[in-house]
């Protein structure tokens, strides 16, 4: 049976933190198996919130592309690219923008509430509106049967399949409609408690070494309420505890417990937690050290899935303009 298609994209933050990691590339690295798989970098999204600052954005793409491999995306299994290499997501963008009523890009959740958050930048752009836009483009030019994604992705996968069944209705049938593919991760808090983000400064990334871990979980911010050794501890408010919740299955129960009952100090539910996560970075930390003295590789392996990935994007351009009477 021939396999289903699956595509995702990540924007080019930075090195990634293991709050990407466990909301989305862990899922990424097992969906190998089951899926034909092509995972980007949206390089052209991040440029709508952050057009007027590139000048990180390079080292940001291949910090990205070398956390992606680290990870275990396997360039043997999977279509890995760099959505800026593939000019058809441009031009397809382009042909959907014509069919994209204002009203629909308006309502998208995301447009009124980033706008507000991110105070600072002037999104009022033509290029951040039409944001869900290119996100249709990038889906629909390889005909995904699957986008896994996040909650927050939900509107901008539901535009997608509008915007397709608008071109399907207008012209002729071109685009399947894909389904999303939600990954129901709870939210990984950094070490301050608040959501893990790079912004924040609270986060451990997927690099780190096992001494910054190590020094970093043990600076992090545990039960504020619980001051001298003896103090009675309150699991539930503590991302310690959290963090043994998705990294220690085995121990955290009784964690819970003996950290309830002061049978255990937070200096060592630390290093017990620093531990497990450690070892479960290990691989992933091994193989960075690998491609980080191979840049030139990271480089070679996105520039040859991206010449994969453009054989296909090519042959649905052509279709859609077909389908348009353009060509
Ligand atoms: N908007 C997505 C995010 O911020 C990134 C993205 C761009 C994407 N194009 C995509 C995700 C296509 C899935 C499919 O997370
Ligand atoms: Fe958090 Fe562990 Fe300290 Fe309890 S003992 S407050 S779980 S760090």
């Amino acid at each position: 049976m021939k396999k289903k298609r699956a595509l995702s994209g990540i924007q080019p933050s930075g090195k990634l933190h293991l709050g990407n990691f466990v909301g989305a590339l862990s899922n990424w690295v097992k969906m190998q198996e089951e899926y034909e798989c092509f995972f980007f970098i949206a390089d052209l999204h991040a440029l709508t919130t952050g057009y007027s600052d590139t000048s990180k954005l390079k080292e940001s793409i291949l910090d990205v592309a070398t956390d992606m491999l680290s990870v275990g995306l396997d360039p043997g299994k999977s279509t890995l690219f760099i959505q800026s290499d593939i000019p058809e997501h441009s031009e397809l963008h382009l042909m959907f923008s014509m069919i994209t009523p204002l009203a629909w890009l308006e309502r998208v959740p995301t447009y009124k509430s980033q706008i507000e958050e991110l105070k600072e930048k002037d999104l009022g752009t033509y290029g951040f509106l039409g944001y869900p836009v290119l996100q249709a483009a990038d889906i629909l030019i390889y005909k995904a049967d699957v986008v896994p994604v996040g909650q927050d992705q939900l509107p901008h996968l539901e535009l997608t399949r509008e915007i397709g069944r608008r071109f399907n209705n207008c012209y002729k049938d071109t685009f399947p409609l894909p389904k999303d593919l939600l990954t129901e991760t709870p939210i990984l808090p950094g070490l301050d408690g608040r959501k893990m983000s790079k912004s924040y400064g609270n986060a451990i990334n997927i690099s780190d070494s096992p001494e910054i871990i190590r020094k970093k979980v043990s600076e992090a911010i545990t039960d504020p309420a619980r001051v001298k050794r003896e103090d009675k501890g309150h699991p539930d408010v503590c991302n310690i505890f959290t963090y043994h919740k998705f990294f220690n299955k085995a121990e955290y129960k009784q964690i819970g417990q003996d950290c309830r009952s002061a049978k255990i100090g937070c200096v060592e539910c630390k290093k017990n937690a620093a531990n497990k996560l450690v070892e479960m970075l290990a691989p992933i930390y091994e193989r960075r050290m690998t491609y980080e003295q191979k840049k030139d590789d990271v480089v070679e392996i996105f520039k040859s899935g991206g010449i994969r990935a453009q054989a296909i994007a090519r042959r649905t351009l052509t279709e859609a303009k077909q389908a348009m009477r353009i060509i």
